[in-house]
């Protein structure tokens, strides 16, 4: 189904990849220009939460929550971000980190002039400010982990085939990367594991999944689902659903992998990964609807 405002952002992105500075791009009865980076926000990179985790690499995954965005008479914007920590194939989180949602209240304040700010001017160019945290935990209220998965549960009549931590420590790990809130409340969160869709209610339950066609899943050289090993077809390891956003108007989602599938040609040899953005090679788009 064409969605026009979703897949004319995917465009744009491309259209203004290209364009020089300040060169207008016209689409769909707007003009758009780029005026590159116009604001600039920190964190302390020791901030912890309200569970007293550290935030994390946050950000691997960003919507603004619904309702929040609001253009003020100053000129400046405000907002909530909502953010899920990045989690990766790098052993870089301990196990026992929770996956969790992050809400940032931010006010954004454009600069688009040429002379060079201090530190300490451009970082008011986005305030940032956390608010809180929302634990997920799991259909059954286990807690959810976003290490490497070395296990799998085999598919049921009610589930596909699920990452675990381990053969020994049966819990779902997700590695956030996209995600996308419903008209409903609920959010939509892609990930790079399965590659997978992940369906939240907003109490930070997961209420279902979506699996995408077998293309896209690691399949072993004996033809299982296998998200620990090297795959021979399927989404590249730590290359899944990078985009995802959803057409209200239709409830319909939009997923966009991070690279093409192994079978499609992968990633380049200088593991360069080739997206649909990047226009090298075809990376892929997908929409799903409820
Ligand atoms: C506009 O007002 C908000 C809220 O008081 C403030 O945080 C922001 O810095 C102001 N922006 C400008 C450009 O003065």
């Amino acid at each position: 189904m064409y969605s026009y405002p979703l897949l004319s952002s995917l465009v744009l992105c491309q259209l203004l990849s290209s364009a020089r500075a300040d060169t207008p791009v016209k689409l769909g009865g707007y003009s758009y220009v780029s005026k590159g980076p116009v604001a600039f926000g920190v964190l302390a990179s020791n901030a912890v939460d309200s569970s007293g985790d550290t935030i994390g690499g946050i950000g691997s995954a960003m919507t603004i929550k619904r309702g929040t965005w609001s253009a003020l008479k100053n000129g400046s914007f405000t907002g909530t971000f909502v953010m899920h920590p990045d989690s990766g194939p790098h052993g870089d989180l301990d196990k026992g980190y929770q996956t969790r949602q992050q809400e940032i209240e931010f006010v954004l304040t454009p600069y688009t002039g040429s002379s060079s700010l201090s530190l300490s001017d451009a970082k008011k160019t986005l305030s940032l400010a956390y608010r809180k945290t929302l634990l997920q935990v799991d259909v059954d209220g286990s807690k959810l982990s976003g290490v490497d998965p070395s296990g799998t549960q085999s598919s049921t009549t009610s589930s596909p085939a699920l990452p675990l931590v381990s053969s020994s420590d049966p819990r779902l790990t997700i590695d956030a990367e996209s995600i996308a809130q419903d008209v409903d409340g609920t959010f939509w969160m892609g990930d790079e594991y399965g590659p997978y869709i992940y369906h939240f209610n907003s109490a930070g339950q997961r209420i279902g999944v979506i699996q995408p066609p077998r293309a896209f899943l690691p399949i072993t050289s004996q033809g299982y689902v296998d998200f620990s090993s090297s795959s021979v077809t399927g989404r590249v390891g730590g290359q899944g659903f990078e985009g995802l956003t959803m057409d209200h108007s239709t409830r319909t989602l939009y997923a966009m992998l991070q690279s093409a599938l192994i079978q499609d040609g992968g990633v380049d040899s200088d593991g360069k990964s080739p997206t649909l953005l990047r226009g090298t090679r075809g990376s892929w788009l997908m929409q799903w609807r409820e």
